[in-house]
């Protein structure tokens, strides 16, 4: 089975259909369902009380444990000088602490079954962009992240893949209220991205690529 994060919406969602169409039993862990989950455990992935619960839930099911992939997340775009307190507390729950915590929690079993986990960064987290301090410093402590599970997992069969793809068209932006994909530029599509992200977790076992960064032209 593969776990997904936000895939009620955006790059999770089309990650699940794919999956779907393979064949695979998919689970989505995010507030609302997909339509492409078999399983859908609704929770906010903000409290630690609710990723807990999910974990509880997924330990529950007994089939092997492929992929997780965390790719649920928020966007940010207060500027210097107007940054609340809330706004990072917000970022960094639903962008870090989720991924740490989900992973701690089903750590168990995802070294049991030799698990890959797939942590949904972005090229901000290898830069800096004007407004963005507080989404950027999320994204750059997700790929801190991804780094520590490299060690953690030497020597065992669990691959980490660090995904650090530039803007693609979904409603992440239109959501914090700023819908940056309106600008006429071009922006990649989620379907292209979704398939490069499962493409690198079907190479063979043996290949681990550890960082994936996807620049749009
Ligand atoms: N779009 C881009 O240009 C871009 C570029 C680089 C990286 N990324 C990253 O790619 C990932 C997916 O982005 P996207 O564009 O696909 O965004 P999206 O379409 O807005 O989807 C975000 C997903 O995250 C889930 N989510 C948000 N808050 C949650 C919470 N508190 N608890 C549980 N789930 C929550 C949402 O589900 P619910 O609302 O149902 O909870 C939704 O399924 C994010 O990590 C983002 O940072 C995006």
């Amino acid at each position: 089975m593969i776990i997904i994060t936000g895939a009620s919406d955006g790059l999770g969602k089309q990650v699940a259909k794919l999956y779907k169409e393979a064949g695979k039993k998919v689970v989505n862990i995010s507030r609302h369902e997909s339509e492409y989950a078999d399983v859908n455990i609704c929770v906010s992935l903000q409290i630690g009380k609710e990723i807990k619960e999910a974990a509880d839930k997924i330990r529950a099911i007994d089939e092997p444990l492929e992929a997780l992939i965390n790719c649920a997340g928020v966007w940010s775009n207060q500027k210097m000088g107007e940054i609340t307190e809330e706004e990072i507390d917000r970022l960094l729950s639903t962008n870090v602490k989720s991924q740490i915590l989900l992973v701690s929690n089903l750590w168990e079993r995802i070294i049991k079954d030799g698990t890959d986990v797939v942590n949904v960064a972005s090229t901000i987290g290898l830069k800096g962009i004007v407004s963005e301090a507080v989404y950027g410093a999320s994204k750059w402590a997700v790929r801190g992240f991804s780094q520590n599970l490299l060690v953690e997992f030497k020597g065992k069969p669990n691959r980490v893949i660090s995904f650090c793809p530039s803007g693609f068209k979904t409603k992440f932006f239109e959501k914090t209220g700023d819908d940056k994909t309106a600008d006429g530029s071009v922006w990649m599509k989620v379907e292209d991205v979704a398939l490069a992200l499962k493409q690198a977790l079907d190479l063979p076992k043996n290949m681990e690529v550890s960082e994936i960064v996807i620049a749009r032209k």
